[in-house]
């Protein structure tokens, strides 16, 4: 059945992914079973998407409660899911107003057409980061600087990519044409790469400094990764928008911005929307996402989790002979090899029952469930150590 299936998947899809060898039948909590029932452990949450894990029970309770209650109404209307989940996003963020899509990329592109309005035709520079990675579509892949761009150019005109973490670099772009300066608090695609402690405030400033919109993409860093609810609240700032994504809908596709009062009244009737956009379903499942983060303290247990998986890497037998640097946020974790090619332990650990990413070649990427066990890390330390030994 698997090799029929992936047959036939080559056949009726786009070859636009690069695929592993295996087909997912079944998951609970962070347990997926391939086609041929062996047992994996998912370390990589569906690119960060399934944050409370696989088939929840309160995630089915509340999708089944909303299907059988209202599936959809244009957004002319007003729906009781939508209102709530935005109310949760601003308490748990900063006193901001919603709107929903469906993906980080179309987040994106709201949050740049909400600075476009806010700046004017004046301010045609948008400011983003080297290595960030923000979405394909046009506008959020011309703030994107990285391979993804290969061979669409020409991007969008008035993108300029400075260096991450390098507020000099920064200020030398600063200007009054500036509209936008748009960072991830962590760098995902870029490598998990950390900012100093005084960068963001320091960006903070020069943006107001130059009357430009902050833009933090929160897609991966938002909804409890990083052990605080958003991963600007580790650096003691608030951005004018932040933009979020992957874990919103615990695995369904929710996404959105949360804009600044000053900036939100520049949308106004007929000037952005999405069809299904905080469609009640998924946004009910969001709800149950952050009730559940909040009733059972999962940010502070991603935060201790990641302390202690990141030490148990660093203290791998191998560690010396095969890592450079252990580094990342809660559960939001890189491991920088030492080896040129990282596919090969992707490769290796997916054998023996360990769903783990790489970026950037070298770079692996843990980020379990926020529901994530002692036992469970413990099976994903043994496997890594094995695989990191073996290749
Ligand atoms: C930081 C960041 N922003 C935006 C996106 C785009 O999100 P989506 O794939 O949902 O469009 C991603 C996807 O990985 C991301 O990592």
């Amino acid at each position: 059945m698997q090799n029929d299936l992936i047959a036939r998947h080559e056949q009726a899809l786009i070859g636009n992914y690069s695929k592993l060898p295996a087909v997912f039948v079944r998951g609970r909590g962070t347990t997926l079973w391939d086609a041929t029932g062996k047992e994996y452990l998912d370390f990589f949450a569906g690119f960060g998407g399934t944050i409370l894990g696989h088939c929840h029970p309160r995630l089915i309770d509340a999708a089944v409660r909303q299907a059988n209650t209202l599936w959809q109404v244009g957004n002319q209307f007003y729906t009781a899911p939508q209102v709530r989940l935005a109310e949760q996003v601003r308490e748990k963020a900063f006193d901001g107003r919603m709107f929903f899509c469906h993906s980080g990329a179309e987040a994106m592109e709201a949050a740049l057409k909400l600075a476009r309005l806010a700046g004017g035709a004046g301010r045609p520079k948008t400011i983003s980061m080297r290595q960030s990675f923000h979405g394909r579509t046009f506008g959020a892949l011309s703030a994107t600087c990285g391979p993804a761009q290969d061979g669409f150019a020409p991007l969008l005109p008035g993108f300029v990519h400075v260096p991450f973490n390098d507020p000099a670099a920064l200020e030398a772009q600063m200007d009054s044409t500036t509209s936008a300066v748009i960072v991830e608090p962590v760098q995902g695609e870029g490598g998990v790469n950390m900012p100093d402690q005084d960068y963001l405030p320091r960006v903070r400033r020069l943006c107001d400094q130059h009357g430009a919109t902050l833009i933090l993409d929160e897609v991966w860093t938002g909804v409890g990764r990083t052990g605080k609810y958003f991963g600007h609240q580790h650096y003691g700032m608030v951005p004018d928008i932040m933009t979020l994504g992957k874990a919103l809908g615990g695995g369904l596709p929710v996404a959105g911005i949360l804009a600044s009062p000053r900036l939100a009244a520049f949308f106004k009737p007929g000037t952005h929307g999405c069809t299904l956009g905080g469609n009640p379903i998924c946004a009910a499942v969001g709800s149950a996402v952050l009730d559940l983060l909040e009733q059972e303290n999962l940010p502070a247990h991603a935060a201790r989790c990641g302390t202690f998986l990141m030490d148990a890497i660093r203290n791998l037998p191998c560690a010396g002979r095969r890592i450079v640097q252990v580094r990342g946020l809660g559960l939001f974790i890189g491991v920088e090899l030492a080896i040129p090619d990282a596919t090969t332990v992707v490769r290796a650990a997916l054998e023996r029952g360990l769903v783990i990413n790489v970026t950037q070649k070298n770079i692996l990427r843990l980020a379990p469930a926020l529901i994530v066990n002692e036992l469970q890390m413990q099976r994903a330390l043994d496997i890594l150590g094995a695989v990191l030994e073996s290749v």
